[in-house]
Formats: structure tokens, C-alpha cells, sequence
């Protein structure tokens, strides 16, 4: 059996997953209801990330309010205002190395706005059990693993920088607001994504943006980290199919089953854009340069994703060098979005984080 919902509340959709989340659940066909995008618009929102649905015939069944989520009295006007019956909460300070710069805002939004939501909504659904709150999180929640194993639903939280300290107590705020009060809610951990929209601080289009200007490619420590890699849009197959299918009270792990050392992987991009621009392999490779590392840099994630695999029939459906790939040339041919997100508070921001780590 599948839920389906009308008026679906989605935080943070004009940053990277959750404006191709609003792209894909328009797609579906059992969806017939509408989308209210609530984003603060903060360095890593982007309205126009959305033109093309705010240009296309569906453009009456979405709805951009900006604002925090935070603001308690604005979350219950429009959860009442559009008789929300759904909220998929991506909003959130997401980027690691700014958590360690400062911390502050990623408390603030990851944990008091994951409340404030939690709060308004229980506020306004009361007992019923027709609603859904489903919480985004992340794999960087349950720590670091050595050579071996797995990350798995069961496994004990252990987060060690602020960002992931924060959504880990976000999580927990979740399932407290289920066990107290019965608010019904699925949650999903996933691991890194790429493809399009991504904000170029994260590595794949950090790495394509610098090769572009011919600047240094910084890796960090000595690029044996690992990271398990999955296209956005398999992360947002599986987000819907949780929603519509998962067990409430619930949590699904998600993941690429796809490890890739960073130095690795910077290599395979370098491979890509020699074959796809004018300059050759060999030139991106001599800008590779490896920097100091970042504090507390997580070794190694990998994520077991066999509960979502059977319990709902979910399984990535891109191989990562078609993906890379199609993400490589999303980003070239899509120069204006790239330069209008360029243009903004992003490039003080990246010389400053470049200047602190350039010595290894
Ligand atoms: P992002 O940084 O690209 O986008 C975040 C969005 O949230 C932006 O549009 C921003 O304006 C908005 N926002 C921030 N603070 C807000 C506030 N106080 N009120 C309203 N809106 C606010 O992030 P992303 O990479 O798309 O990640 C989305 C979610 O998925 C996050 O919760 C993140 O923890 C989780 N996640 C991300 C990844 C990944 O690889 N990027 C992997 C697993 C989970
Ligand atoms: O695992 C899921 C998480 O993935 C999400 O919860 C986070 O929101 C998302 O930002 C991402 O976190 P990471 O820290 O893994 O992503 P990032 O792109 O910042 O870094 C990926 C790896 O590359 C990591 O090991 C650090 C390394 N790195 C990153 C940058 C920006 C470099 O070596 N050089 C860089 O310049």
C-alpha cells in the first residue's frame, strides 16, 4: 500500500538534493498535489535552481516561501495556510568544513530549526496519523569506519564534527517527537552525493570549477579517505520511496555502495575533463595538490543499504562513471548557474579556506 499526500512541505528546496528532489516528485505520477518550498535562501539556496518548473505548466502547484525555519509563527502559517500534510525536511547548514569554522549556525539550524518544525507540527497535526515528517539525514552520523564494515541501521551514533553532531541530535529530536508524542515520521541516512546543482564548495564540483580556471586541485592529507558515492537522483528515488512506503517510525540507510578514495576519484574527473575540454589529462592531473588535512577528517563511510534494497524493492539505478560523467557536462554546459552561484559570497569564502590549508 502507498501514501499519498497533497500538500507536501519541503524545507531547504532550493539548495542541491532538495531542488532535484521538487524536480523528481513532480515526475511522478502518483503525485497529483502541491509543493511548498520553504528555504531561507541562505549562501547555498538558489531560487532559480527551480526556473524550469516555475516556467512549465505545473508552476500552479508550487510555491516558494522564503524563510527560516526557525521562525516558529511563519512554520505554523504555512502549515496551516497550505493544509500541509507531508514535510521532508532537508534544510540544514550542510558542509563539514564550515561546522569547524563555525559552528554556531549549524546548531541553530540543524538542531533548533529540526525543533521548531518538529514543535509547529506536532502543534498543528495534533493525533493524526494520515501525516508524515520525514527527516534527510546523513551516514557522517554513525562516525568513521577503519578498512572494514558497514554501516548499518543498528549501528551506535558516534559523530565527530559539528555538522554531523548536529543532525545526529536532530535525528534524535525526531524519533523523541514519535516516542513521546506519536507524531508519525520516517527517517534516512544517506551517504555523499553528487550531480547537478551541487553548491561547488563540496569535492566533485569543487575539482570540475578549479580545473576550469586552471587553479590548484586541493586534496586533503594524503587523499586515502573514502567516501561512498550516490547520484542525487538515486538518493531521491529512495527519499519517495520511504515516504510513500516505508514503515513509520522507521529509519533506511542509503548509499552508492561505490567507495572511492578522493585522490582517486580527483584523478577520474581529471580523465573526464581531458577528454571533454581542450586542455589534456596530464595538464588537470599537475594541478592535484595536496593540503593540509581537515580536523577530525572522517576516514572512511560506507554504507549497507540491504533494508531499503528489500524491504523496498530501492537500488541505484546509475553506474558512477555515467554518472560522473553526465555531472561532468551538466556542469559545463550550465555556465550561468554555476557563474550566478559564483558570483556570490562563494569565491572569499573558498580563498579563505584554500589560504588556511595550503600548507601540508
Ligand atoms: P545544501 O547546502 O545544498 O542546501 C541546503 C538548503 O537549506 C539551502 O537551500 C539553504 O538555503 C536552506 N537552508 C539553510 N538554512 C535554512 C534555514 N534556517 N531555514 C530554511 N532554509 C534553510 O544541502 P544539500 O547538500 O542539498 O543537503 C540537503 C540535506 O541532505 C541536508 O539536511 C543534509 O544534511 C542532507 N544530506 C546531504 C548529503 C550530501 O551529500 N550533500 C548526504 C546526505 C544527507
Ligand atoms: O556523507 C554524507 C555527507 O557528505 C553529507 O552529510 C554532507 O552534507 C556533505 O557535505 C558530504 O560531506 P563530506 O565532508 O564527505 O563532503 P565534501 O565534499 O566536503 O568532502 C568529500 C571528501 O573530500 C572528504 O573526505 C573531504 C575531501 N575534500 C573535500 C574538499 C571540499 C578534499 O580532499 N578537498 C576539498 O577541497
Amino acid at each position: 500500500m502507498s501514501r499519498l499526500f497533497q500538500n507536501i512541505l519541503v524545507t531547504g528546496g532550493a539548495g542541491f538534493i532538495g531542488s532535484n528532489f521538487i524536480r523528481y516528485i513532480f515526475r511522478q505520477e502518483s503525485f497529483k498535489g502541491r509543493i511548498i518550498n520553504l528555504d531561507k535562501l541562505t549562501y547555498a539556496g538558489f531560487a532559480g535552481s527551480l526556473d524550469d518548473i516555475v516556467s512549465s505548466e505545473i508552476s500552479d502547484r508550487y510555491v516558494l516561501e522564503i524563510g527560516d525555519i526557525c521562525d516558529s509563527e511563519n512554520v505554523s502559517r504555512i502549515l496551516k495556510q497550505y493544509n500541509v500534510d507531508c514535510i521532508v525536511h532537508f534544510a540544514a547548514e550542510s558542509h563539514v568544513d564550515r561546522s569547524i569554522e563555525g559552528p554556531s549556525v549549524f546548531i541553530q539550524t540543524n538542531i533548533l530549526g529540526t525543533f521548531n518544525l518538529l514543535e509547529e507540527a506536532r502543534q498543528y497535526w495534533g493525533n493524526r496519523q494520515d501525516v508524515l515528517f520525514h527527516h534527510v539525514s546523513t551516514d557522517e552520523v554513525y562516525g568513521s569506519l577503519g578498512e572494514d564494515g558497514y554501516f548499518m541501521e543498528t549501528t551506535a551514533y558516534d559523530p565527530r564534527s559539528p555538522y554531523s553532531a548536529s543532525k545526529a541530535s536532530s535525528d534524535h529530536l525526531v524519533r523523541s517527537y514519535h516516542h513521546t508524542y506519536g507524531l508519525p515520521y520516517t527517517l534516512s541516512n544517506c551517504s555523499n552525493n553528487y550531480g547537478p546543482y551541487q553548491f561547488p564548495e563540496k569535492l566533485i564540483p569543487l575539482m570540475i570549477e578549479n580545473m576550469l580556471e586552471g587553479k590548484p586541485l586541493p586534496v586533503y592529507g594524503d587523499g586515502s579517505n573514502i567516501r561512498d558515492w550516490l547520484y542525487v537522483e538515486d538518493h531521491n528515488a529512495a527519499v519517495w520511496a520511504v515516504i510513500t512506503r516505508g514503515g513509520i517510525g522507521s529509519s533506511y540507510n542509503i548509499g552508492g555502495e561505490n567507495e572511492w578514495k578522493n585522490i582517486r576519484l580527483v584523478k577520474e574527473i581529471c580523465r573526464i575533463m581531458g577528454k571533454l575540454t581542450q586542455k589534456d589529462e596530464e595538464y588537470y592531473l599537475g594541478l592535484i595538490t595536496l593540503v593540509k588535512d581537515r580536523p577530525g577528517h572522517d576516514r572512511r563511510y560506507a554504507i549497507d543499504c540491504s533494508v531499503i534494497k528489500k524491504e523496498l524493492g530501492w537500488f541505484q539505478s546509475l553506474d558512477f562513471e555515467q554518472g560522473l560523467l553526465e555531472t561532468v557536462k551538466w556542469y559545463l554546459e550550465n555556465r550561468d548557474w554555476v557563474n550566478i552561484i559564483k558570483s556570490g559570497e562563494y569565491r572569499t569564502w573558498m580563498e579563505k579556506n584554500y589560504q588556511k590549508r595550503s600548507v601540508t
